[in-house]
């Protein structure tokens, strides 16, 4: 990876205080950017702060993707702060573990508010800076799930689906103002997604699935990612031998059809 490439960028992660994101603050920290910190759990992205060798460089930003209606002034403090931003990261995310039969319309409704409505409601307030700026980086983490369906994954996977068709649009209309977007598909990448995942009613999974426990390790995970993101790629998947299925569901549908349904959810 271009190691120069995030210094002193100033770069906004969402879903910092865990997994994926957790692990691109303390990347992004070793590659010297400004970063902005962001999540529900104030106390876990203190903690993160305070482990960084460039604390004085960032700050942490309280943020609920299911109630977005204060973005506007979060993005406000971040310019007051720092007078650009260079990256966005719509990183923050929840999963779900149960059938589509059984999953209240409230927690279909909760997955597509965290996953898609928070995730755009976050583009759109920086997106007028990244255009007076005309220059602007996104980095979106959709999933496999965003490219197939699968066993208790419905309103996941239909999130995880929108995001493309609305970034590929974005990215189409912004071109002219330099917007770059990356949009990622992990596959089973190690961290505590499955415990924190929701179920039909909407309480917590609780449980360390195998499938996540035998992922890919998360800091391998975010090599990848930056290195998409250094190298402007459109999209990126990450991960081991899940990532057939994407292929196979491509080239081989009748195939995919047969083997896919039989694998396990957990
Ligand atoms: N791990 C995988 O195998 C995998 C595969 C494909 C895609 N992904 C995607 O990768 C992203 C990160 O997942 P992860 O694996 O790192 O899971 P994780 O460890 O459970 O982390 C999820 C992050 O999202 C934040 N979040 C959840 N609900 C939120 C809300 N309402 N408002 C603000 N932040 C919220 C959490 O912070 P708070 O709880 O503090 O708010 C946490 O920081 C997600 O979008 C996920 O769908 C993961």
């Amino acid at each position: 990876m271009n190691t120069t490439y995030f210094n002193q960028k100033v770069v906004w992660i969402t879903g910092a205080s865990s997994g994926i994101g957790e692990e691109l603050v303390r990347q992004l920290d070793q590659a010297g950017a400004q970063l902005i910190l962001s999540a529900r759990n104030v106390s876990k992205l203190n903690e993160i702060l305070s482990d960084l060798s460039q604390q004085s460089k960032h700050m942490v930003l309280k943020l609920d993707l299911e109630n977005t209606s204060n973005v506007e002034e979060l993005t406000n403090e971040i310019m007051q702060r720092y007078g650009r931003i260079d990256v966005l990261i719509n990183n923050g995310g929840i999963s779900q573990r149960a059938t589509a039969h059984d999953t209240s319309m409230e927690v279909n409704r909760k997955i597509m508010e965290v996953n898609y409505f928070g995730n755009i409601a976050l583009t759109k307030a920086v997106l007028p800076i990244f255009r007076q700026q005309k220059s602007g980086q996104i980095l979106v983490i959709s999933s496999i799930a965003g490219k197939f369906g699968f066993h208790l994954r419905s309103a996941y996977s239909a999130s995880k689906h929108a995001l493309f068709g609305y970034y590929e649009s974005l990215v189409m209309e912004e071109s002219d103002y330099g917007l770059k977007v990356t949009v990622a598909c992990p596959g089973k990448i190690n961290t505590p997604i499955s415990t924190n995942a929701v179920t039909g009613e909407g309480k917590a999974h609780g449980q360390m699935d195998h499938n996540q426990a035998t992922g890919m390790p998360v800091d391998v995970c975010v090599k990848q990612l930056l290195r998409a993101l250094v190298n402007n790629k459109h999209e990126v998947l990450i991960g081991n031998k899940e990532l057939l299925a994407v292929h196979m569901k491509r080239f081989f549908p009748r195939l995919f059809w047969k083997l896919i349904p039989k694998q396990s959810p957990t």
